[in-house]
């Protein structure tokens, strides 16, 4: 089965609480948190997580895209997130905040940018929950997505079967419904969709149409 997570960074940020009830039916929140450093665009503190928190059952997966990772896992992890997502371009220690996430009783995922290779996590695939391959250059909402990336998917299921692993693959980035069953044929258990729900004047209606087009 197929996960969705739905990203509200484009959401309406003025009534966050009602947008989030809208995809009540979603896998996973998907939470962009962005520094202005390791992105060029700036985003939420882990108060809207906790704040989250308090109106939606479904859980929240923080994805940080920040240069000091090590000092914020613990603070969206206490915000209540699920799981953290920690980019391996910002971290000298990946192993060591890895470990960090999961001591502090979330899963831990780790995300790729697009020209990042797959062979940086060779010796960390056995201790990660989730791989999350970019599918464009982090920082806003509503790119196309990067057709190399197809490949990049394909080659990390290969390696994830023949390793018997059990580390989910998710995408982010340029997901709709032309691409969705493509990027599930190359191997992805979760699709992040941003623009493409909370552009749509339904979310819920745009998030059930995401999800039979790949079931
Ligand atoms: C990009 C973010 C994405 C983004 C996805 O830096 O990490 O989660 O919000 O938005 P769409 O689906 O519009 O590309
Ligand atoms: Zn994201």
């Amino acid at each position: 089965m197929v996960e969705i997570a739905p990203s509200i960074l484009n959401a309406n940020l003025l009534q966050l609480g009602e947008e989030v009830a809208k995809i009540r039916s979603a896998d996973w929140v998907h939470f962009d948190v962005m520094d202005g450093h390791f992105v060029p665009n700036l985003t939420f503190g882990p108060m809207f997580v906790e704040a989250l928190r308090q109106v939606t059952a479904v859980p929240i997966e923080s994805h940080l895209m920040v240069e000091n990772t090590a000092a914020f896992i613990p603070l969206y992890a206490q915000a209540g997130s699920k799981r953290i997502i920690i980019h391996a371009e910002t971290g000298n220690h990946l192993h060591r905040l890895v470990q960090n996430i999961k001591e502090l009783g979330c899963e831990a995922g780790v995300s790729l940018n697009p020209a990042t290779p797959l062979s940086c996590l060779e010796y960390l695939l056995p201790d990660l929950d989730l791989v999350l391959l970019m599918t464009v250059n982090p920082g806003f909402g509503g790119q196309r997505l990067i057709p190399a990336m197809y490949e990049k998917i394909k080659q990390l299921r290969a390696i994830i079967s023949e390793r018997r692993l059990s580390c989910k693959i998710e995408v982010d980035g340029g997901v709709n419904l032309e691409n969705a069953p493509r990027l599930v044929a190359a191997g992805v258990d979760v699709l992040v969709a941003g623009t493409l729900i909370y552009r749509d004047p339904d979310p819920a209606a745009a998030l059930k149409r995401l999800r039979d087009g790949v079931q």
